[in-house]
């Protein structure tokens, strides 16, 4: 098991690159499933969950070389149409290849990716859609298979939740169809305007990606490219939180502030002092923060990956503070651990009521899922004394070298494998 030790008290100063994102890397990686001919990406984050959907590219036949901060993936000899669910089961995102795999080969089977420390996370909208674009899907106990006996058609799709992930199957499944794929009330999230850059640079002809309705005409063909990925929103958010909560002063780098206009919102009403350059933040913190109010809603509302982020920082804010979280239903795990520090924090439903404390108590905290691992970890950074996490490979799923880059900015933290 790896562990975090850190000690906490130090206030974070100084310089951080922001890493490409995990959330557009993912569909990124499968929309090469897609292309026959070699595509190079750039600024993908090196990852538990991209490496995890490394090793099914290969497994299905892909070749992959890594080499100098560049990822080359041809796919020109791609022979396999399942997703191991032991691979599957580490990262629940990989059913986006079920979209790219049936759009190239015609079929595709992959396991249930069921629910998760975040709430029941059904598939429905994904597999509804492709029902409606003319694929068969057999729902097995533990597996499901979809196949099109025909060549997939272009349909107009509603979906009735704005699902990220729905959306982005959709996009790859439909590339290469016959006709017209119209998606109303598509998610709008930067990531999916990403995915959408980036096929298009590959050929294919997606119009509308970032608003509720998306546009994808079928092409016949895709060829080579090279695309650099988007700066992760919620690493950018992530660090914000955490100078805010040492009352440090941090100037992030490689970033795009227009996609994280509700955070820098949010951090400016608590009393952060925030200015932006081109692909620049600087943050200055202020000894004393402001509580707030939350509700975390689909983009471009306030995202539900940083709503724990935001609770653990409102424990120690100046007043009472609520969070609504409407996209994921038990998303609230964490407080539990962040009372063992002694937060204060009552849960009501889908509501957590906070009052800020002067100082948390260092302690010992599990982590439960990603965010809320980043979380535990912003506390502990504010927190003096020493505390210990552990289970932080759910941390090592989504943020690349976090400990080293925390340590370039004062921090104290130490990666243990127990
Ligand atoms: C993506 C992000 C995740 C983020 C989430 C919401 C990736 C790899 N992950 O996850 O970090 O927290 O968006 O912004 O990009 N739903 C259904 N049926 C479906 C699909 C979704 O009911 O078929 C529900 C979910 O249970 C959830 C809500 O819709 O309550 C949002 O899910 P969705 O937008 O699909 O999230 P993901 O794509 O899984």
């Amino acid at each position: 098991m790896l562990k975090y030790i850190i000690e906490g008290g130090n206030k974070l100063n100084g310089e951080v690159k922001i890493s490409g994102s995990k959330n557009a890397s993912l569909p990124i990686l499968a929309a090469s499933i897609l292309n026959p001919n070699p595509v190079t990406f750039y600024n993908i984050p090196d990852i538990e969950d991209v490496n995890t959907t490394l090793k099914i590219l290969k497994i299905l036949g892909c070749k992959v070389v890594k080499k100098c901060g560049k990822i080359t993936i041809s796919c020109k000899k791609i022979n396999r149409c399942e997703i191991p669910r032991d691979l599957m089961n580490k990262s629940r995102s990989t059913v986006i290849l079920a979209g790219a795999i049936i759009g190239r080969l015609g079929q595709v089977t992959f396991s249930n990716p069921g629910g998760c420390n975040i709430g029941k996370r059904p598939i429905d909208l994904h597999l509804n859609a492709f029902r409606k674009m003319g694929i068969t899907v057999v729902e097995g106990k533990s597996d499901i298979k979809c196949y099109a006996l025909t060549k997939i058609h272009g349909t107009k799709i509603k979906l009735r939740f704005p699902s990220v992930g729905a959306t982005e199957n959709i996009i790859l499944a439909s590339v290469y169809s016959n006709g017209t794929t119209c998606i109303y009330n598509a998610a709008k999230e930067p990531e999916i305007v990403d995915l959408a850059n980036c096929l298009n640079q590959m050929g294919a002809n997606i119009k509308g990606a970032g608003t509720s309705r998306v546009i994808i005409r079928g092409v016949n063909k895709l060829h080579s490219c090279s695309y650099t990925v988007m700066p992760d929103r919620i690493e950018t958010g992530t660090f914000l939180c955490m100078c805010v909560a040492t009352n440090g002063r941090l100037h992030l780098k490689n970033t795009n502030a227009k996609n994280i206009v509700s955070i820098i919102l949010k951090l400016r009403e608590m009393g952060a002092k925030i200015s932006i350059k081109n692909d620049e933040i600087y943050i200055n913190a202020n000894n004393m923060f402001n509580s707030t109010n939350i509700v975390t809603r689909p983009y471009p509302g306030f995202p539900t990956d940083m709503q724990p982020i935001f609770a653990s920082l409102l424990t120690k804010a100046n007043g009472k503070s609520k969070i609504e979280e409407t996209i994921f239903e038990n998303r609230f795990g964490f407080c539990d651990e962040l009372k063992k520090m002694n937060a204060n924090i009552i849960k009501d439903g889908n509501t957590i009521e906070i009052t800020g404390v002067k100082n948390l108590k260092p302690c010992k905290v599990t982590c439960l899922d990603l965010r809320a691992g980043a979380a535990l970890v912003l506390a502990c950074l504010s927190t003096n004394g020493v505390s210990e996490i552990d289970n932080v490979e759910h941390i090592l799923r989504g943020y690349e070298k976090f400990d080293e880059k925390l340590n370039s900015i004062n921090a104290n933290v130490k990666l243990i494998n127990d």
